[in-house]
């Protein structure tokens, strides 16, 4: 057994800038202005589903690179009706975090540094998917977040922005604003971080009590039940009946949608790659969850299935 004894380091306490000014300083050092330059957008309450994706970002930059992580609750995204005063504001515990997975630098701006004027009346729109799923439930949410993204990346200039899968949603309308608006970055997604029985690492699972906490455990359940639906070869209809019978069986559980779509979030394709998407509530608490579900090549006497009600493109049997 070897006693070579192992060498810890400590982490370095990142830089935090809380105004514009500062920010700009900050990355005009060497230490944070080396490139490349990625960044990592959260809302705080860190957990390890963030450190994953500020892992990932030191990981992809490399030591000569630089890693900025935003921390910063956003009032814009939230409806009149949702949780902004009771979001989770752990703001040390989320510095530590940051300082052990290497980031160089955190932004935490009060609303008042991002939006000086109050309410802005420019904001980015997000087209038609905006308004559906997540949108169709929290009007304005997408517009809110897509606003505070545009000026985080203007204000952080990365050539990389990591974002998480588990909001699939929010990371294809990322995508599309920045193929549409020419941002000069690079969108990487990352997968989900799950704990042990499979519910996926969110800020808002602090908000359920221990039966509410089992009881969310159906969610990831209901999306392998999906995702081996699909594998067996049963078309969208059947992976969105087969997750949702899942949920149902639960009880206790509020489904506001199952539904499976192409990898883009358009209509779910007969053959190939689709995307089951999931939201349901648990309490008061809203959970989401996503899956890549394989939708296979269309078997013999098996028409390909779409769910739904979008527009079906039957695949022609052979
Ligand atoms: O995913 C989040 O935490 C937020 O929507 C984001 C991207 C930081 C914008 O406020």
């Amino acid at each position: 057994m070897s006693t070579t004894p192992t060498t810890s380091t400590t982490p370095v306490r990142p830089v935090v800038a809380r105004t514009r000014a500062d920010l700009a300083a900050a990355l005009a050092t060497p230490a944070a202005g080396r490139a490349p330059r990625a960044v990592v957008m959260t809302m705080g309450a860190l957990h390890e589903g963030h450190e994953l994706l500020l892992r990932a970002a030191r990981d992809r930059v490399g030591p000569a690179g630089a890693v900025v992580a935003t921390i910063f609750v956003n009032p814009l995204q939230f409806g009149p009706s949702e949780d902004l005063d009771r979001y989770p504001r752990t703001f040390e515990a989320d510095v530590t975090r940051c300082a052990a997975a290497g980031v160089d630098v955190v932004f935490a701006p009060a609303a008042s540094e991002m939006y000086p004027q109050g309410q802005p009346t420019v904001t980015v729109d997000p087209g038609q998917l905006g308004g559906e799923l997540e949108g169709a439930v929290r009007p304005g949410h997408f517009s809110g977040v897509l606003t505070v993204v545009a000026k985080l990346l203007h204000l952080t200039a990365p050539e990389l922005a990591f974002f998480g899968e588990k909001d699939y949603q929010q990371l294809v309308l990322i995508r599309r604003m920045v193929a549409a608006l020419d941002f000069p970055v690079t969108v990487v997604g990352v997968p989900t971080v799950r704990d042990p029985d499979g519910l996926a690492l969110s800020s808002r699972n602090r908000y359920l009590d221990p039966q509410q906490r089992a009881l969310a455990a159906a969610i990831p359940r209901a999306i392998a039940a999906g995702v081996a639906a699909a594998a067996a070869g049963d078309g969208a209809q059947g992976v969105e009946a087969a997750a949702t019978a899942v949920l149902q069986a639960a009880g206790g559980i509020v489904v506001d949608y199952v539904q499976v779509r192409g990898v883009d979030l358009g209509p779910a394709p007969a053959v190939g790659e689709g995307r089951l998407v999931v939201a349901a509530r648990v309490g008061a608490t809203r959970l989401l969850d996503n899956a890549s579900v394989d939708l296979g090549p269309p078997r013999p006497g098996r028409p390909g299935r779409t769910g739904s009600g979008r527009t079906d493109r039957l695949v022609q049997e052979t």
